[in-house]
This record gives structure tokens, sequence and C-alpha cells, in this order.
């Protein structure tokens, strides 16, 4: 395992299923009612520029159940939001914690903290990936379809941060990427050439039905992430033709199953009767980001 997680190309194939077993067994315990008490007297910082419902909870909870201990840091609460240095905090925090959680609006200020940390950084969300929402898709798909090998993951709207981590995903479990965006919303460059320098295929196209077609996985996020909220209306014209809905699904194999990282704006990038529909798998992959960042957190603090 490296010792920070601020790409899902830190970790290898072996990793990721090293934490995914790790995860399915913890979830199988959890329902069981059985807890560890693995992370005692251990504490995660949580430093959030941006809002969370899902990373938030289920990291506190995490660390909560592994009997240690997390704490939330708005950075406007702390000096950071006064001018205190991103090098300086993390020098300091890592003085007091076991690890530290981030979610950030620029990249670089995760490797900035990653620098100057002496415990572990994870990314909680960057504007240009979220790994460990990544991990939780990954446990989701595995539990639904039983494999990854040969898979097609096809991803509808936005090339964004989550985006850049699916295709990672893909490229690491050898699933098969195919992105459906408008022009001016591809996915990170960089992130397309890692993935097949790791043998991955990624496909980038503007047409959404021929992307969905005989797809096993359909996903899709907000066409407005935190921090493009000056284009929201730019946006909401240009992603109109990308939403997932009932004539898209119709495209995809019968048993396709359908993600979104959530939060969902529906009648927008997703209907209604999508997520909430038979093919719809959310819910599951929300609750699977508990268990994987508990697998997470073991390996890194161990
Ligand atoms: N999917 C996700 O990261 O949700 P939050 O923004 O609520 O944390
Ligand atoms: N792409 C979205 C994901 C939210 C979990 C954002 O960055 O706002």
């Amino acid at each position: 395992m490296p010792s920070h997680l601020l790409s899902l190309a830190d970790l290898s194939y072996a990793d990721i299923i090293n934490l995914l077993d790790t995860a399915s067994d913890l979830k199988e315990k959890r329902v069981r009612g059985k807890t560890s008490g693995a992370l005692k007297s251990r504490t995660l910082a949580m430093l959030f520029e941006k809002s969370s419902t899902r990373t938030r909870i289920s990291f506190e909870v995490a660390m909560t159940e592994l009997g240690g201990h997390a704490i939330y840091l708005n950075y406007k609460d702390i000096q950071l939001g006064r001018g205190e240095s991103v090098a300086d905090t993390a020098r300091v925090i890592s003085r007091y914690v076991h690890a530290i959680m981030a979610r950030v609006y620029k990249h670089e200020t995760l490797i900035e903290l990653s620098k100057n940390s002496t415990v572990p950084v994870i990314n909680g969300l960057s504007d240009l990936e979220h790994p460990c929402q990544l991990l939780a898709d990954l446990l989701t798909i595995r539990e639904y379809k039983g494999k990854f090998k040969g898979l097609n993951f096809s991803w509808i709207g936005d090339g964004n941060n989550v985006c850049n981590s699916a295709i990672l995903a893909c490229a690491l479990t050898g699933m098969k990427m195919t992105v459906a965006c408008p022009e001016g919303y591809e996915p990170n460059r960089e992130i397309v050439e890692k993935a097949k320098e790791l043998g991955g295929i990624v496909n980038i196209i503007r047409d959404p039905m021929k992307a969905a077609r005989n797809a096993d996985i359909l996903s899709t996020d907000v066409w407005v992430s935190m921090g493009d909220e000056e284009e929201y209306d730019q946006r909401l014209h240009d992603f109109m033709p990308y939403q997932i809905n009932s004539k898209l699904l119709e495209q995809a194999k019968h048993d396709v199953m359908v993600l979104h990282c959530l939060p969902a704006h529906r009648g927008e990038e997703i209907t209604a009767e999508v997520v909430d529909g038979p093919n719809s798998a959310v819910f599951d992959q929300a609750e699977n980001r508990l268990h994987v960042q508990k697998a997470l957190l073991l390996k890194l603090l161990s």
C-alpha cells in the first residue's frame, strides 16, 4: 500500500482487491454486530473546503466503529482560512493525528499537504479525482456483477473528477471505459494517458446513445460540480442531451446497473424513474463508502 491516497492510480490491482476483500468482510461483520477496536486511540483529521454529506459522515462513522476518533475541520474555522499556509497546517496537524482526509478545490493543495505531512493523506475529493468514491463503486460493481474483467463501463456527462477516477478504476480492473461528453468537457488528458499506460481501453465520444449501447454499467454525476457554479446556465444547456433516462437505458444491457456518486439532481443528469428504478444501485454505492473507507483506514494506519 502507498503511504497516501491522492489518486486511484496510487493503488495497484492487488491493493484494490485487497481493500475490497477487507471491505466485504467488514460489511458482513457489521451486519452481525461485530465491531473492531483496531484503531483505538487513533485520530483522523477531516479537512473540508467544500460541502459533503457522504464523505464526511462515512469517514467519521468508520473511525468510530473502528474504535478511533475523527475531527471535522472546516477550513474557515481553522487558521488556514485566515492565511496560515497549507504546508504549516500539514506540519502541525500531523503532529497530533494519525491521518488526514481532505476535500479541496485544487488537487495541488492535496499534494502540498502530503509533502508536508508525516501521516497519510487521503483525497476526499479534489477538482481532479475522487478515489474513495471509486473504491465504493468497485465494491458495488463486484457485488452486483461478480467480476470486473470485460465489463463495459459507460460514463455519460461531465468528464469531471469522478469520471477521471472512474477511468483509472476501469484501467486498473480490466473494464472497458466509454465516456460520452460534450466538446470542452472531456476528462483530464493526463489521466486518460495514465489509464492507457496501465493497459486501459478509453473511448471518448460525443453520442450518449452510442456510449450506452451494450453497457453493463451506466454512470453519471452532476453537471455542475462544486467550484463550477459560475458556469451553471451554460452547463445546463450544454449537458441537456446527456441525461440518463429510460430511453438511454434501453440501449444498454437488460441487467445494466446504474451508478451515481450522489447527490443527484433528478431531471438534470438523471431522471427520477432511473435513479429510483430497478437498475439503480446508488444507495448500495453510497453505503459502500463506509466499508471501503474502513478498509482503507485500516491499511493506511496499520
Ligand atoms: N459522493 C460524495 O462524495 O458525496 P458527498 O459530497 O456528500 O460527500
Ligand atoms: N463532481 C461532484 C462530485 C460530488 C460528490 C463535485 O465535485 O461537486
